[in-house]
């Protein structure tokens, strides 16, 4: 089977104008899930476009681990048969996935043997309690290490609890609800925000019930479920991919721009709305629905941005999407300014904090704050070189931002751009980027 190519590092030069149709690889959080659901379904379930990347390989491994019969027909076409789970050999290793992980100990809380859940040195030091907290009111036997992981679960039986979220995180809601799958009652979640929803969409269509108590939906109810339904899904695009393309699109004079079959969620589109607040030149359209999300293909041109404010609800919508909102915001007009976005800091890396660091090294000016940051501009990017700190969403940034560096760049610790988008560098010479890869 053909995997991507793991490129150290990228040498980047101004002026290629980015130009052509173009696809992205399939959404990462829908892939995650997709093969833990239909490793509990009952039946085969038949998976198509499946991100194939270093974090979701990550969470099939452990599937597989967990007795999972996976079928792999390509890279991203996969027939999971599904059923009951039993005990790994060993530690099941996440490697640097936290949706991996936080979601598979969901599961795991409600199974009738013991488990050890770790991962990488990065992902050993990313916080375990907002999940083993909570668990345990539910009644499970879930203990982290110093906070973090490994994280060692026994068998325990689990009661319908109701919880109050402190931060509005996707991982931490979809662990609550897979647990309830398990338990002997009825679980009640409350975001403080809307968290991405593709784990209620799922299971929803799996045949779970899932009621929202509120209109907003931030009040969720699982109920006790015996049987899911097998998938028969084709993933759609990543809209957090897609995102680096489409900054570059916005920032990389001349280019036009479509990327087709994105997912647009509203849980995921608030990087969309901060864009077209600062007068992004983009347009979407061919809408539909796939795998219960709805789609659709956006195109891009050039622009001239002005500064915007964020804040509040939006965060959470576009908690990826920070880091490209960063270049970006170096080549617009006047202030940007970020708040509430504390939750970056816990992230593959302290994303405020790295990804200021590794702009300054560019050229920029950032005023990095506790909860975000501000940055004036625009602003003239001289060039250098900066490291992508095995965040992928960190090298990817800092690969757009050297694209308009005046006297190019180089971004080394690079590799991890394939834990969520294998053909990254490809994908963007093939638009026409002056981009190396080595
Ligand atoms: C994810 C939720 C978010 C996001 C992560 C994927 C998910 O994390 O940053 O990349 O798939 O549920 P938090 O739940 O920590 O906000």
């Amino acid at each position: 089977m053909k995997t991507a190519v793991r490129h150290q590092q990228f040498s980047l030069r101004p002026g290629g104008a980015l130009r052509g149709t173009i696809s992205v690889p399939g959404d990462k959080s829908i892939s995650h899930r997709a093969v833990m659901l239909a490793a509990i379904a009952q039946g085969t379930s038949k998976i198509r476009n499946w991100l194939a990347a270093g974090d979701t390989e990550a969470t099939l491994g452990a599937m597989r681990d967990l007795g999972a019969r996976i079928k792999r027909h390509d890279a991203s076409n996969l027939t999971i048969e599904g059923g009951p789970l039993r005990p790994a050999p060993g530690p099941l290793n996440l490697k640097n996935a936290g949706t991996g992980i936080r979601l598979l100990a969901g599961i795991m809380a409600g199974q009738p043997f013991a488990s050890v859940l770790d991962g990488s040195e990065q992902l050993r030091r990313r916080p375990m309690r907002r999940i083993t907290e909570p668990l345990q009111l539910l009644g499970a036997d879930i203990q982290a290490t110093d906070g973090c992981c490994p994280l060692t679960i026994r068998p325990a039986p689990l009661k319908g609890a109701r919880y109050d979220m402190p931060v509005a995180s996707g991982q931490v809601k979809s662990a609550l609800l897979l647990a309830g799958l398990f338990a002997d009652s009825p679980t009640t979640v409350i975001q403080p925000g809307p968290a991405r929803d593709h784990t209620e969409r799922m299971l929803r269509a799996m045949g779970a019930k899932i009621i929202e108590e509120d209109e907003a939906g931030n009040c969720l109810t699982v109920h006790p479920t015996a049987r899911l339904e097998p998938l028969d899904i084709t993933v759609p695009g990543d809209l957090s991919s897609a995102a680096f393309l489409l900054v570059a699109g916005l920032l990389v004079p001349g280019s036009d721009l479509t990327i087709t079959g994105v997912n647009l969620n509203p849980t995921r589109t608030g990087l969309l709305d901060a864009l077209q607040e600062m007068g992004a030149d983009f347009a979407i359209s061919n809408q539909s629905t796939q795998a219960g999300e709805p789609v659709g293909d956006i195109q891009v041109k050039s622009s001239a941005l002005s500064g915007v404010e964020i804040g509040g609800e939006t965060v959470v919508r576009m908690i990826d999407e920070f880091p490209i909102l960063m270049a970006a915001a170096t080549q617009a007009e006047g202030e940007t300014i970020v708040r509430d976005a504390r939750e970056l800091r816990v992230k593959e890396t302290d994303r405020i904090a790295v990804m200021a660091g590794e702009l300054r090294k560019l050229g920029a000016v950032i005023d990095e704050r506790e909860d975000g940051f501000r940055i004036v501009g625009p602003q003239r990017l001289a060039g250098g070189q900066a490291d992508g700190h095995d965040d992928h969403r960190i090298a990817m940034s800092l690969t757009i931002a050297g694209l308009i560096a005046a006297e190019g760049a180089i971004v080394t610790d690079a590799a991890c751009a394939a834990d969520s988008f294998p053909g990254f560098a490809e994908t963007l010479i093939g638009c026409g980027a002056l981009l190396l890869p080595e």
